[in-house]
């Protein structure tokens, strides 16, 4: 296979039409990198085509009746459009998806333990892991015993993290870890995630509306609108480009209003907690 990536680029989406139905275009040309042991960001407005992106890498398209109708998305120099998730977690590529989706009747332990059904490594192998996720969420170790369904939204991101990590990935694709999460909360969330890629070497692509948090712990960003990459570029360039600023991060001159308006949202997530 041609493989033109950089030496370092373990994922490389290259041109992709996704279309839904058979006649919605959803994404029109997406091409991406994602570097070994990086942190890149997907970022843009709702609908923009993050998830898809996301959803078409984890072959999880069909399901919606969707379909990669042009383009190539190659993992390590070989195709993977037609691998389906589960072989995909073998290779080492897991996807978190919005929304968490734990299992909510099973303990928040057990929970992670799923995480591991693809391994064959062994139970004491599994057991070492599941310490390794409980010193990155000590929260969850403190909630093991309980019932997935009766913990929190962030305590549900972290469950579904944990299990993710479970499966000893080399890749996250990591979609909206701050969705419906107060700002202390998605800090703590993304501190994680920046521990767990030093620490562990986990290479993540994260899908995120909130770029203004993305953009300080990830290396790399891609901006998406309207199914098409509009601009990418490195994170520290991205914070500083006028148009990202003013579109994205609310900090023109009359965004100021709108940094007044994140502050009285979070005086009422008081209020809500
Ligand atoms: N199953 C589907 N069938 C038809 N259209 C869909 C389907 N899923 C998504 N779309 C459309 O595709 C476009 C991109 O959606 P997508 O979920 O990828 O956006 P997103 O960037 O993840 O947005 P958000 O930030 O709101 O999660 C939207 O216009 C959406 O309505
Ligand atoms: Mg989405």
């Amino acid at each position: 296979m041609l493989d033109t990536a950089p030496r370092d680029s373990l994922l490389e989406v290259n041109n992709i039409e996704v279309i839904y139905n058979h006649v919605i275009l959803v994404l029109k040309g997406v091409s991406l990198s994602v570097p070994k042991g990086g942190i890149t960001a997907l970022l843009g407005g709702n609908g923009a085509g993050k998830t898809t992106t996301l959803k078409a890498i984890s072959n999880l398209l069909a399901s919606e009746r969707g379909e990669v109708t042009k383009g190539s998305i190659v993992y390590r120099g070989e195709a993977i459009v037609d691998l389906n998730p589960a072989a995909l977690v073998r290779k080492g590529v897991i996807q978190v998806m919005e929304g968490r989706h734990c299992f909510e009747h099973l303990t928040v332990e057990e929970n992670l333990l799923t995480g591991a059904y693809t391994r064959r490594d062994g139970a004491a192998a599994i057991r070492r892991d599941l310490e390794m996720v409980y010193e990155y969420f000590p929260r969850l170790k403190e909630r093991r015993k309980s019932q997935a369904g009766y913990t929190s939204g962030g305590e549900q991101q972290m469950v579904a993290m944990g299990r993710a990590l479970m499966s000893r990935p080399e890749t996250i694709l990591l979609d909206e870890p701050s969705m419906g999460l107060a700002p202390q909360l998605v800090e703590q969330i993304f501190e994680i995630v920046k521990a767990v890629n030093e620490g562990e070497g986990v290479t993540f692509l994260l899908a995120e509306q909130n770029t203004n948090v993305a953009l300080r712990y990830a290396h790399y960003g891609y901006i998406l609108e309207n199914g098409r990459v509009v601009m990418d570029g490195p994170a520290a360039q991205l914070r500083e480009n006028p148009d990202v600023k003013e579109f994205y991060l609310g900090m023109s001159d009359e965004g100021r209003k709108s940094f007044r308006d994140v502050r009285s949202y979070r005086r009422r997530k008081r209020w809500l907690a």
